[in-house]
């Protein structure tokens, strides 16, 4: 049994109004088609099939390798887009699972059962439906006096009767390949001219068939976000997931109505997120760290012991026991070595703090490799940009630098220096040296006091 999967991803999705593919608006940082193909990896023995058309370079740049793409030129409806996947699966599988890249919260659980489902049946269609309220957009599963299922009724075609059904098609199919390919071929056209996947159901049971169907107790997996109200409904069913995977597995989370942590984010046990904390793309937290509130992190390694208050850290990597905030900047390749400490309104980017750094107030370090100990007073700055490049600034270990410092770069300052408060700093300083002034002047070597 070769087990292959079609994931269609053609349409537009005019409704969201959008100059990009519905399919490639992000939930929970990222892209709806992502989650889609997500679902059933590892389910199936090929790679998936994607089917794509309305602006299919954008979707699959989106995307990338690891999926197969089929091309649908024209968007003739759904049982034309699988059927745009049948040269590139005839003859190489026998059983076709076909899912929509707009419905992200469909579970890999679901997609298993239904699966197996399938591998007990006789019937060549294995389909998926939920009962609900009153819902709009969906196929009408219609059953007969024996319980089942004859066809699915688009809504566009629906009787009154039909449409007081309430259990829906969900979307989301195991087929028979060769009886599927040649059920394309005969599946009629709507009066809107489309070639609707759904009526392969009838023609199963036309084909003396009895359908099996899956029903599914969670009516949220069906949600398939056609404009951007139903988007948002989608991000927060998600978010709610993932807030609540890392609550069962020993994170604390405060608010879980206002912490945002993007798909692929990791968290170590027994740290605590407070309100208002986004954990986005690949970041990744240790243990017992206390997060927010009001923090971003960004592609970020965060170590254990960690404390983050009010802050926004990008591209960036903390050891352990590292303190910052609030209102602490993080930018790319800023490296907090173990222990150090950020009071507020501190700013580093692409730069080295070494082991139990401390810098208490104001400052803004770019461009620098600072080594071990070392007290950055209140104000000091790293003019590291001469208007034309980026200049390097090297502080030694056990470095006292005073308050409101002008680092004029390039420039070095030794092990054990010392500069005043309100120093200008436009030559290197050696070690044990104390410099004051403006521009500063080596005042006296110091004592060492070892
Ligand atoms: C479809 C089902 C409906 C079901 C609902 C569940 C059909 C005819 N109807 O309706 O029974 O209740 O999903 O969400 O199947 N697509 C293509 N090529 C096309 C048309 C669509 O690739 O020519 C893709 C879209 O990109 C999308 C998916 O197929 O990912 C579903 O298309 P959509 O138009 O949203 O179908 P629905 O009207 O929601
Ligand atoms: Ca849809």
């Amino acid at each position: 049994m070769i087990l292959a999967s079609i994931i269609l991803a053609a349409g537009q999705g005019t409704r969201m109004r959008s100059k990009l593919p519905k399919v490639i608006h992000p939930i929970v940082g990222r892209p709806m088609v992502w989650h889609a193909i997500k679902a059933v990896q590892g389910l199936t023995d090929l790679p998936p099939i994607l089917v794509v058309g309305y602006r299919a370079d954008i979707v699959k740049s989106a995307v990338g390798d690891g999926v197969s793409y089929a091309i649908q030129d024209e968007q003739l409806g759904t049982g034309h887009a699988v059927a745009s996947a049948k040269s590139a699966l005839e003859g190489k599988a026998d059983t076709i699972l076909v899912t929509f890249a707009d419905m992200p919260l469909l579970r890999q659980e679901s997609i298993a059962e239904l699966i197996a489902l399938h591998r007990r049946s006789d019937s060549p269609v294995t389909m998926t439906s939920f009962r609900g309220d009153e819902a709009q957009g969906f196929g009408r599963v219609i059953r007969n006096a024996d319980g089942h299922v004859t066809a699915i009724v688009e809504e566009a075609v629906a009787t009154e009767e039909q449409l007081a059904v309430r259990e829906y098609n969900l979307s989301a199919y195991c087929f028979d390949a060769d009886w599927l390919w040649q059920a394309l071929t005969r599946i009629p056209i709507s009066p809107k001219g489309e070639y609707y996947l759904t009526d392969v159901v009838a023609l199963a049971v036309e084909d003396g068939y009895s359908v099996n169907c899956l029903l599914l107790q969670d009516p949220e997996e069906a949600i398939g976000p056609n404009d951007r109200v139903q988007l948002a409904a989608a991000e927060k069913v998600m978010r709610q997931r993932i807030n609540e995977k890392w609550m069962l597995s020993g994170v604390t989370i405060i608010d879980p109505e206002r912490t945002y942590i993007e798909a692929e984010v990791e968290i170590g046990q027994d740290t605590v997120i407070y309100p208002n904390t986004h954990l986005r793309g690949t970041t990744m937290i240790g243990e017992d760290c206390e997060i927010g509130p009001d923090t971003t992190v960004v592609d970020t390694k965060v170590g254990n012991q960690v404390v983050l208050i009010q802050s926004l850290l990008e591209q960036a990597l903390v050891e352990d026991r590292v303190t910052m905030g609030p209102f602490c900047h993080l930018r790319i390749g800023a490296h907090l070595a173990e222990g150090v400490h950020l009071g507020n309104f501190g700013e580093v980017k692409d730069s080295y703090l070494g082991p139990n750094t401390k810098m208490g107030h104001f400052s803004y370090i770019g461009n620098a490799t600072i080594g071990a100990n070392v007290n950055i007073g209140a104000g000091t700055i790293t003019c590291n940009f001469d208007g034309e490049k980026k200049n390097p600034t090297e502080i030694g270990d056990d470095v006292f630098i005073g308050s409101d410092t002008m680092l004029v770069a390039p420039v070095k300052i030794g092990d054990r220096a010392i500069t005043g408060a309100g120093a200008v700093v436009t030559h290197d300083v050696p070690p044990d040296t104390l410099v004051l002034g403006v521009p500063a002047k080596e005042i006296r070597k110091q004592e060492k006091s070892d």
